[in-house]
């Protein structure tokens, strides 16, 4: 039995009102770090809350540890969560606001002390324990609301969007802590982001949501390498992946404007109208013409890469080439695309139409 087993888990806020979340299915297995993806609104917080116990399930079940918890009480639920407002009482310094979930259900204060101070060692928050929040920075504060998760000693850690209030350098190192932290307590985490960097980063497998429903389930890799939907090849990675239009006839793949693209090495059969994705790292600067064509309009040098913005087939692309690349902006360039790495998409259901990772092994 896994972990944390959801099956057919639908959500409705009141009788009358729209299904939010519609079937979701997932199985987590112990020590895994898992995170929720999804643009806002996509019912990221639903579904954690749905497992905390903070929000009622319509539909369906919710196992963990093998005992359907449903009906059971957050507070009875092997849980701890992390929210993005982890409002610190200000008056109470670093060791109180960590203990303070312990005192309420009335621990030992020796017990208290040594849950306290673990937390803190490991947290490397020893030194201001008896500091006030106000004279914490924002990575600190962060580390006091995780030592309150960490204290309580749960066999499940829920976190949503526990970096967002941070500043960009310091969401990077959080999520290191994080990252760290798991690996050192091995507790098993859902981890809640709208962030793709971040779930690519830290997840041990991502599970991509869009409008209630699952797009896909995968590790980082799977997800990056082989998105199954045109939204989930379009949220994940950075810059986006680019998308052109067109045909596969025979085995060529063709744009609309009649150029070929290049064989296909596995056969989908004719399709009329077809989404082509093609990632930044995909497309090339080619030395002679290639008959697909880009006109530069914006440059940027990322310091190991360079990224050349332009105008392809009507189309507003993006690829990523060497620094030495030398490029002016209106300039014409020819590309050429590598054709092994392409990901084609259904341009009506947005599915994809076959798996890369299985034609690529
Ligand atoms: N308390 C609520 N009552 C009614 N609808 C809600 C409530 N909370 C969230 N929703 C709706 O549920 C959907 C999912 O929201 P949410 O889970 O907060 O998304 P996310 O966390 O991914 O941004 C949205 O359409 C949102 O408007
Ligand atoms: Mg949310």
């Amino acid at each position: 039995m896994p972990k944390i087993k959801m099956t057919s888990i639908k959500k409705k806020y009141d009788n009358k009102g729209e299904e939010v979340i519609h079937d979701f299915n997932l199985d987590i297995e112990e020590n895994e770090f898992i995170v929720f993806v999804g643009p806002s609104g996509c019912g990221k917080s639903t579904t954690l809350r749905m497992i905390a116990g903070l929000e009622s399930i319509t539909s369906g079940e919710l196992w963990m540890d093998g005992k359907l918890v449903n009906d059971v009480q957050a507070k009875d639920r092997d849980i701890a969560m992390v929210f993005q407002n982890y409002a610190l009482f200000p008056h109470y310094n670093v060791y109180d606001n960590i203990a303070f979930g312990l005192k309420m259900k009335k621990y030992k204060r020796s017990f208290i002390k040594e849950r306290v101070e673990q937390a803190a060692e490991i947290l490397g928050l020893t030194k201001y324990l008896k500091r006030k929040p106000k004279d914490l920075s924002g990575g600190q504060r962060q580390r006091v609301a995780l030592g309150r998760a960490i204290v309580r000693d749960a066999h499940i850690f829920l976190m949503d969007e526990p970096l967002s209030n941070l500043d960009a350098k310091l969401r990077i190192q959080m999520r290191k802590e994080i990252i760290n932290l798991h690996r050192r307590l091995g507790t098993t985490t859902i981890y809640v982001t709208h962030d793709q960097t971040e779930a690519m980063t830290m997840a041990s497998r991502i599970v991509v949501l869009n409008d209630g429903y699952i797009e896909q389930i995968g590790t980082p890799e799977q997800v990056y390498n082989n998105p199954q939907s045109k939204f989930v090849a379009e949220f994940m990675g950075s810059p986006p992946m680019n998308f052109l239009e067109g045909s596969v006839k025979g085995n060529q793949l063709m744009l609309d404007s009649g150029e070929v693209l290049g064989e296909l090495s596995q056969s989908i059969g004719d399709v009329e109208k077809v989404d082509i994705g093609i990632r930044s790292e995909n497309i090339d600067i080619a030395a002679h013409d290639t008959g697909i064509n880009m006109t530069v309009n914006h440059v940027e040098l990322m310091g190991a890469d360079l990224h050349i913005h332009g105008n392809a087939d009507g189309k507003e692309i993006v690829i990523r080439v060497v620094p030495s690349e030398k490029v002016a902006v209106n300039e014409q360039v020819s590309l050429r695309v590598n054709i092994d790495m392409v990901h084609l998409f259904d341009a009506n259901t947005g599915k994809a139409l076959f798996d890369r990772e299985k034609v690529n092994a």
